[in-house]
Parts: structure tokens; sequence; C-alpha cells
């Protein structure tokens, strides 16, 4: 689905100075379309590639990976010695994914952990600098709570979908979106008070929450 967050001319406009040069991303764009794999949006993967650069995070961990788009785009930036983690519950993309991380040349820069990631966060006890979350929206708010369990102080969470293709700010929600429409508000609301974040929604893409993990706010006296 297409995002509604920009028109079309904007988009059209934007895209005129995109000059990516690697053909595999060229052919994952096109693969997810023909195939209707929700991945990131391209300006969003540009944006994420510019906070990895800037952060230089030694750990990432991403949960999510479908084909293994973004995965490539994160680690494609990643420093020496830095390390991206993804996490993938479905056999089909896992499949897909490994092909392509084999394909990229990134493999000593990305280890793909199959398997659901509520299962297996409670068990990785090594913290993260950066935490790309981007899996099934009802999933979201647990997957939070783990993120924010694994990020080290002063890391960096970077949430997908968060304006849900419009639906989030829209007065009418077609049925097939009402139930993740709900959990997308309901997920945005604790996204944005969370006491131990400093945290902002931007009109990227599908709409991309930024955060960066502080101390937790004391109650005034
Ligand atoms: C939006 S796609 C990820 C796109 C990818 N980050 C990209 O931009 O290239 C979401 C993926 O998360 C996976 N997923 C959803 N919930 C998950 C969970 N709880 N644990 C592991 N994977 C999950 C889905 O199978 C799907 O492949």
């Amino acid at each position: 689905m297409k995002s509604k967050m920009i028109d079309e001319n904007q988009l059209r406009y934007l895209d005129g100075f995109r000059n990516e040069e690697n053909n595999l991303i060229l052919e994952m764009e096109t693969f997810a379309v023909e195939n209707q794999i929700p991945i990131l949006d391209r300006h969003a993967a540009a944006f994420l590639e510019l906070q990895i650069k800037m952060c230089r995070p030694k750990r990432v961990l991403e949960i999510g990976t479908a084909i293994g788009y973004s995965s490539i785009r994160i680690a494609r930036n990643l420093s020496n010695k830095s390390i991206l983690h993804t996490i993938e519950k479905s056999e089909d993309s896992i499949k897909l994914a490994a092909e392509n991380i084999n394909k990229s040349g990134l493999t000593d820069k990305i280890v793909l952990f199959k398997g659901n990631a509520l299962e297996l966060m409670p068990n990785i006890s090594k913290k993260y600098d950066f935490v790309f979350l981007d899996a099934d929206k009802e999933d979201y708010k647990r997957l939070f709570d783990y993120s924010l369990m694994l990020l080290k102080k002063k890391g960096i969470l970077f949430v997908d979908n968060l304006l849900w293709h419009g639906y989030a700010a829209a007065a009418r929600v077609p049925k097939k979106y009402k139930t993740s429409t709900k959990m997308v508000r309901e997920f945005n609301k604790v996204f944005m008070s969370q006491k131990n974040l400093h945290a902002t929604i931007v009109t990227i893409g599908d709409g991309i929450g930024l955060a960066v993990k502080s101390k937790k706010r004391k109650k005034k006296e």
C-alpha cells in the first residue's frame, strides 16, 4: 500500500535526487512491490541509513527482517566491528532474507535470528545501541517493552508505520484496518508519553517514531 503522507508531486521531485547504485537494493524494491511485501519506504530507509551513519552504533537490533531490505541498508552503513542482529518469524521470509544477505556480501555484519521476537528477546542479555522495530502491529506494545529493556541509555529507537497509511489520524477507517489502527493509536500514546524516552513522530514514509532513551524523569515534589 502506498503512503498517503506526502503528495505524489513532492515524492516525484524528491525521487529525482535519488542516486541508488546498488542493483540488489533496486531489485529488492521491485520484488517487494511485485510480491506485496511491506518493506520500509525508500525515503524512510534513506532516513534510517542517515541515523545509522550519525549514531555509529556498535550493536543494532532489527525486529522484522522480511526479505532483508532494511537489514542490508542498515548493515552497509555500519562501521568496522559493528553488528546487526535481525529477527524474523516467517519461514518463507527467512529463506529470502538469507539469500539476499548472501548476495549483499554483508554476512559478516548481519546475524539472522529465526523465530518470534516475543520469545527470543527476553533471552537476549547484551544491550543494543540502536533498535529498529518493524513487526506486526498487534505485537508492537510488547515488542516495545522488550526493546526498551534491551536499549542502552542514550540508545536510539526507530519505529516504522506510526501513521499507518494515514489511518492513525483519519476520522474514518476501513473495517479491514480498524483493529490495527486501534493498536497503532494506542501504541503512539505510550510511545510519546514514555517517561524514559525523548520521542517524536516524523512524517517520512509511513510515519517514523524516533526516540532516544534517557533517564527516567523525576516526579516534581
Ligand atoms: C514490515 S515487514 C519488515 C520489513 C523490513 N524491516 C524491511 O523494511 O525490509 C515485517 C516483518 O516482521 C515479521 N514479524 C512480525 N512480527 C514478528 C515477531 N513477533 N517476531 C519476528 N518477526 C515478526 C513479519 O513476518 C514480517 O516479515
